[in-house]
């Protein structure tokens, strides 16, 4: 028994571990694979604001036209800054040398950060940068203080500053956020948008999982099939029974 407790708890740890999240406040988003349109508007938001820094280096710009129903014109013409191939793998054009130089550490690979962060850190993450003039960037972030990227969607969601509130002990607990420029977007739009970077992220995290859902299909329509086909057996063997 101690040792199913242990054994349990032990899963436990880990499995809170790989989430990577733990004890952090995160806002909740729902992903939907089967949802084409989210995942094309994803892909685009991905290509013009996050691959000039990062990359994506286990996905080919072709696999994921073909995934998301992407025309190969599309791709060629809106979707491929940083690629003359479509066979090409997403991969970003910045030198890791430069980009350590100049933010101090080197942009990760985004390939697995819905599988190792979870979907719900980085549509928070991607909500919660601000103001700080402390910063190198002149950005910071709630759930990643003192994060080394800048904000790469400022445009679109507009400037905030973090209210902050301080105790007795001089502790500091986040309040909200205030908006202080113009966005481009409504904060819903912008919470859309986001909602659709991470439904792509967590495409590009296992892109097999579209395949695997089309397959769920035909494999559930074969189950009723054979329930079908082996009532009527179990029909016939019983007849001479009774
Ligand atoms: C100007 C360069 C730049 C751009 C553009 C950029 N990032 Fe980053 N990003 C970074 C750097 C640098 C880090 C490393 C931060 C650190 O370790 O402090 C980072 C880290 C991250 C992380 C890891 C956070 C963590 O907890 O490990 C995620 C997720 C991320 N970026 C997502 C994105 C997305 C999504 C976009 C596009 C909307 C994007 N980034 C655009 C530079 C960039």
């Amino acid at each position: 028994m101690k040792k199913t407790v242990a054994l349990l708890l032990f899963f436990y740890s880990v499995a809170g571990f790989a989430a990577g999240s733990g004890g952090l406040k995160l806002d909740h988003v729902n992903v939907d694979l089967s949802d084409t349109p989210s995942l094309q508007r994803g892909a685009r938001i991905f290509v013009n604001f996050c691959l000039s820094c990062h990359s994506a280096s286990y996905m080919r710009y072709n696999r994921m036209a073909e995934d998301l129903g992407i025309s190969d014109e599309i791709l060629r013409e809106s979707l491929m800054f940083a690629a003359d191939k479509p066979g090409e793998l997403m991969e970003s054009t910045m030198p890791v040398e430069d980009a350590k130089k100049w933010f101090g550490t080197a942009p990760p690979d985004l390939s697995l950060v819905s599988r190792s962060r979870g979907p719900d850190y980085i549509y928070t993450y991607m909500r919660s940068f601000y103001l700080d003039e402390g910063t190198p960037s002149g950005w910071n972030n709630t759930i990643f203080p003192n994060v080394a990227m800048p904000h790469a969607m400022y445009e679109w969601q507009g400037n905030q500053r973090a209210i902050f509130s301080t105790d007795s002990d001089g502790n500091k607990t986040f309040e909200r956020f205030e908006l202080v420029k113009e966005a481009e977007l409504s904060p819903e739009e912008y919470d859309d948008a986001m909602r659709d970077l991470t439904n792509f992220m967590v495409y590009l995290g296992e892109p097999a999982k579209l395949v695997r859902y089309r397959y769920g299909f035909w494999v559930m329509m074969f189950m009723l099939l054979l329930i079908g086909l082996t009532y009527f057996l179990k029909k016939e063997f019983w007849r001479d029974v009774h």
